[in-house]
């Protein structure tokens, strides 16, 4: 036990003194904080595409991480391949740590690994830039063509970590989600670029789960499934300026799979253009029984471009009819608004809330929505959906 402890204390040691010779001195940035700059090149890390970084890229984190002073781990333009990176936050003395990226990560383009870029009990971690290309294209023919392929992995995740900055990111068609926000909070995504084929399977643009306090904001989203996803036990979301298309929206849910299921609070969606999606703003449920909730949501100036479904919720979902004992959902909906939201349907049905009979919608408002189908007013059908009155939508 001794003669171990010594090897760490002098490994770490070392290190540090490495990291300390290798990095460069204190730069002073606005004048206020000297932060010191780590590049992945001086630990190793070569930009021919094919050496492969993961080591340069854990060490400049771990010499980040051993210390107090605030840090830049600098990725140089060019193209760097990185089997797998994973940060760990548990024993990090550092609560400011930004990755400024000029460069590109290359992702295997094998699919045997589950995670590619993951954070994990991280706290103050901001990214500036980067280019994370996900090379799917492999996972997705052999999901396209035949069964039994890995779900694959997330392009960038945050697990269980607060205080989270991401901006100007650009990720380029994942292996499954582009990015995702797990048991997070306070976390603000900026400019983010999200670009991946209408027909890639399961590539998620951003998916926001048990987080609170996530903002999004200014970012254009392109790919095969939601731009947006949010799944249960996220509050205090705000997703402004957004274009989504191709993909299938910004979905709440799907919920209530599980009986127990923690809810998803205060809402909101604001200034989103949706082009050429499969639905425009979604909520989304299992038909079964559940305690889940979704309170709170506005749906705000959203312009529609032939959008299947540009306003739904489905509470009866349930493919293949199997798994839902009794075809009731159990999660219940209550004050969402829609206001302001005009444009064109690709369907004669424009509005559709399609509420659970066990436990209606309430509360539910619409203000100035205006959709057309075809150069025609496009129908709205509701069931089960309570509010107030419009048209022969009870609303
Ligand atoms: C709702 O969320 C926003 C952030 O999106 C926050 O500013 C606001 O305080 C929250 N409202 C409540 C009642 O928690
Ligand atoms: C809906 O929009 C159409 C075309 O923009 C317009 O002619 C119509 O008056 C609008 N209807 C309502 C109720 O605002």
């Amino acid at each position: 036990m001794m003669n171990y402890n010594i090897f760490i204390t002098c490994a770490l040691t070392t290190f540090i003194g490495l990291a300390f010779m290798i990095s460069s001195p204190m730069v002073v940035e606005g004048g206020v904080v000297p932060r010191r700059i780590i590049n992945v090149m001086r630990l190793g890390a070569v930009p021919d595409g094919q050496t492969d970084a993961s080591l340069p890229f854990q060490s400049a984190w771990a010499s980040a991480c051993s210390s107090l002073t605030p840090s830049t781990i600098y990725v140089p333009a060019g193209r760097f391949f990185v089997r797998s990176a994973y940060f760990q936050g548990d024993r990090c003395k550092n609560k400011a740590i930004r990755f400024v990226i000029d460069g590109t990560l290359l992702a295997p383009s094998d699919f045997r690994n589950s995670v590619w870029i993951k954070f994990e009990k991280v706290t103050g971690v901001s990214i500036l830039g980067g280019f994370l290309d996900g090379r799917g294209t492999a996972l997705w023919a052999c999901k396209a063509h035949s069964g039994g392929c890995p779900a694959g992995a997330t392009t960038l995740e945050f697990f269980d970590s607060k205080n989270i900055m991401i901006t100007r990111l650009t990720s380029i068609n994942s292996k499954k989600f582009h990015i995702v926000i797990n048991a997070c909070q306070n976390v603000n995504l900026q400019g983010i670029t999200v670009s991946a084929p209408g027909n890639s399977p399961n590539t998620d643009g951003i998916h926001i789960e048990s987080s609170s306090g996530v903002t999004v904001l200014n970012s254009r989203i392109a790919t095969g499934d939601d731009c947006i996803s949010i799944g249960p036990g996220s509050s205090n979301l705000w997703i402004q300026t957004i274009t989504c298309g191709p993909g299938h929206g910004v979905s709440i849910g799907s919920l209530g799979w599980s009986l127990q299921e923690a809810g998803v609070q205060n809402v909101t969606v604001k200034t989103v253009t949706f082009t050429s999606t499969e639905n425009g703003v979604r909520i989304k449920t299992w038909a079964r029984e559940s305690n889940g909730f979704v309170r709170g949501v506005l749906f705000q100036d959203l312009t529609m471009v032939n959008v299947q479904n540009p306003v739904i919720i489905d509470q009866n979902y349930c493919p293949g009819e199997h798994n839902c004992p009794r075809q009731m959902a159990g999660v219940s909906i209550s004050n969402v608004r829609y206001d302001n939201i005009h444009g064109t349907s690709a369907s004669e049905i424009g509005v559709k809330l399609d509420c659970s009979k066990e436990h209606p919608c309430s509360g539910m408002q619409m203000e100035d929505v205006n959709l057309s189908y075809e150069n025609r007013p496009a129908h709205e059908s509701c069931v089960n959906a309570f509010g107030a009155t419009r048209g022969n939508c009870l609303i």
